[in-house]
């Protein structure tokens, strides 16, 4: 049974069937009638006017978000184990131009306004140094915390103030708002938040990502600049198709909670192993390599992130059901 990441499980059907519905003679790029249709869409969703530009990755989003608002001389404050940090091979620093990631400590993955000015009061102010211009943070984060409005909007607060984009990364979004049960709008730009990477493929799509600018008069920008990146799909129908199916019927929900549902009915079987709470899909806990490696002979999948600490990630295919002999096999660790 595999929890290395929810992305090990399968295209939720209702996707398959979107993909298949979508699979006829249409215009080519993202002039088809699912991708025209994708603004007004999400704007719905959000409850404001948003531009959306489809992707196929999360780094990719990733990347094109921060290229958007920060120059190649500048500086994006983030947590110094962001994905951007350390999973993403330098490809902000790629599309940015050789803008420099600027890490805090941050527990959980969680920044917090006092970090942030602790770095930004570190960082020179003369033409030597770089200039900080956008904020980076990940919602679910990387350690499965979720960030509440109130902890957004402080940080959304000091971004204004001091003048910085702020940017979320939002591979397991989702998982963020149901935990939060609130609307979209709540954990992004009423909170402060200017662009969004809106992720699915973990939350049931096959390979498709949003970014989402909650200020339009980016999009033409950033659709060039996805071209230049190579990542304008000429068949981007199919990704627009996922990106319609996910919203449909709250699918999104459905689908995260479930996901979150399957990590929590984990937690009593671990007791005080448990290194980060619960709040999304994912379990962080400290194993010995014995008890690892005794996991790992009844089948079961996961990461070893550093000595000592095991990562499991739920996925929308799994019922609380299904997880159980996990659970068995750790409590009787
Ligand atoms: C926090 C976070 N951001 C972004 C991504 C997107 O990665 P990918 O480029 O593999 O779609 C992931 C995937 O693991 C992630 O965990």
């Amino acid at each position: 049974m595999l929890f290395y990441s929810d992305n090990t499980a399968p295209v939720h059907p209702k996707v398959m069937e979107a993909i298949r519905a979508a699979d006829a003679v249409d215009f080519a790029y993202d002039a088809d009638a699912l991708s025209q249709a994708l603004d007004a869409r999400f704007s719905e969703w959000f409850e404001r006017e948003v531009a959306v530009i489809w992707m196929s990755t999360g780094t990719a989003a990733n990347a094109l978000a921060l290229s958007l608002y920060c120059p190649p001389y500048g500086g994006i404050l983030t947590h110094d184990n962001a994905h951007v940090v350390v999973d993403e091979c330098g490809a902000v620093e790629l599309q940015t131009g050789g803008a420099r990631l600027l890490g805090c400590p941050a527990s959980g993955g969680t920044l917090n306004p006092s970090a942030l000015r602790t770095r930004i009061d570190s960082l020179g102010k003369g033409v030597h140094h770089t200039r900080p211009f956008a904020v980076s943070l990940t919602n679910a984060t990387e350690y499965g915390r979720v960030y509440t409005r109130a902890q957004l909007e402080d940080i959304g607060t000091l971004c204004r103030t001091e003048g910085l984009a702020l940017h979320v990364d939002g591979a397991r979004f989702a998982n963020a708002l149901a935990h939060q049960n609130c609307a979209p709008a709540e954990l992004s730009w009423r909170a402060g938040v200017d662009v969004l990477s809106l992720g699915f493929t973990k939350n049931g799509a096959m390979n498709a990502e949003a970014v989402i600018l909650f200020d339009p008069a980016r999009a033409d920008e950033a659709r060039r600049r996805r071209k230049r990146a190579g990542h304008l799909l000429s068949k981007g129908r199919y990704i627009a198709a996922q990106l319609h199916a996910m919203l449909e019927d709250d699918l999104w929900l459905a689908n995260a909670r479930k996901a979150n549902a399957a990590a929590a009915a984990l937690v009593p079987a671990v007791g005080d192993r448990l290194l980060h709470p619960v709040e999304a899909n994912e379990l962080f806990l400290s194993l010995s390599a014995d008890e690892m490696a005794h996991l790992r002979a009844q089948g079961f999948g996961f990461h070893e992130l550093e000595s000592g600490v095991a990562r499991f990630v739920t996925s929308w295919h799994q019922e609380v059901a299904d997880v159980a002999p996990l659970a068995s096999a750790l409590a009787a660790l």
